[in-house]
């Protein structure tokens, strides 16, 4: 969380120039954290089981998390955590599928055949292939961002 956080504030630092490094370089730190603990609380598996904590993960957020969070949101009329959720839930669901692909291909000790990947940077929107505008939240292709 704290890594996260970090990475954010740099993004609203970024004018600032050496206050961006300072929380991208601590970001990395708590990410280093971050690994170590997983490492000794066993976290880590093998590539399959790494993917399968992957889906696991992602259906929670689909099937329980964020509908009980926007349920939430709806009873104190929170419309900006509304959106924030319906674009999480939007882009948990194509995560799965994802994953639950890659999760074959590994079982089979074979590399997922994806070339490239966009990401929506207003609401996370995930894609493979040839980039489209965004069919979540409408932000156009030009400003997606390409791994
Ligand atoms: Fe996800
Ligand atoms: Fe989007």
């Amino acid at each position: 969380m704290t890594h996260m956080k970090y990475l954010i504030f740099s993004e609203e630092a970024e004018k600032k120039g050496n206050l961006a490094k300072l929380f991208k370089a601590i970001a990395y730190a708590e990410f280093v954290h971050a690994e170590n603990h997983a490492k000794n609380l066993g976290i880590i598996g093998n590539i399959v089981e790494n993917i399968k904590a992957a889906i696991d993960g992602e259906t929670f957020e689909i099937e329980e998390m964020y509908p009980a969070y926007n349920a939430i949101a709806e009873l104190q009329g929170e419309e900006g955590a509304k959106r924030s959720i319906h674009y999480a839930m939007e882009a948990e669901k194509m995560h799965a599928e994802m994953y639950k692909k890659a999760k074959e291909e590994a079982e089979k000790e074979k590399d997922i055949d994806i070339d490239e990947i966009y990401i929506c940077p207003v609401c996370g929107y995930t894609h493979v292939g040839a980039p489209i505008n965004c069919p979540v939240c409408g932000a156009p292709k030009e400003i997606f961002v390409k791994f």
